[in-house]
């Protein structure tokens, strides 16, 4: 059985609509994305050759990489297009308050 930790990132008005942002969280980095679909929360690991997803371009809910152009939906990390096939991690993603937690099981 899994727990999921929550971990405080940053203030949510300080992420404008259509834009992203990489966090540390221990060991792991973790980018939080503003859409009009929502806000989500996945690793900022492309699952290709490890590029930051940081440096990629959000359009709408679509993620790009900014090495070789692997497509990742940002509702839940599956692959649209290659050469990644493998989803990146997504997880969950809350407001308390008025910051971003980001829930990592352990
Ligand atoms: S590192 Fe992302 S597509 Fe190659």
């Amino acid at each position: 059985m899994t727990d999921t930790t929550w971990h405080r990132a940053f203030p949510v008005d300080e992420l404008a609509d259509g834009t992203m942002r990489a966090v540390v969280i221990g060991a792991r980095e973790i980018l939080i994305l503003k859409t009009r679909a929502g806000c989500f929360a996945l690793d900022n690991t492309c699952t290709h050759a490890e590029a930051r997803m940081v440096e990629g371009r959000l359009r709408g809910t679509r993620l790009v990489c900014p090495l070789h152009g692997a497509c990742y939906d940002v509702r839940d990390g599956k692959v649209l297009g290659g050469p990644a096939t493998l989803p990146i991690a997504s997880h969950a993603l809350r407001v308390v308050g008025r910051h971003f937690e980001v829930g990592l099981e352990s």
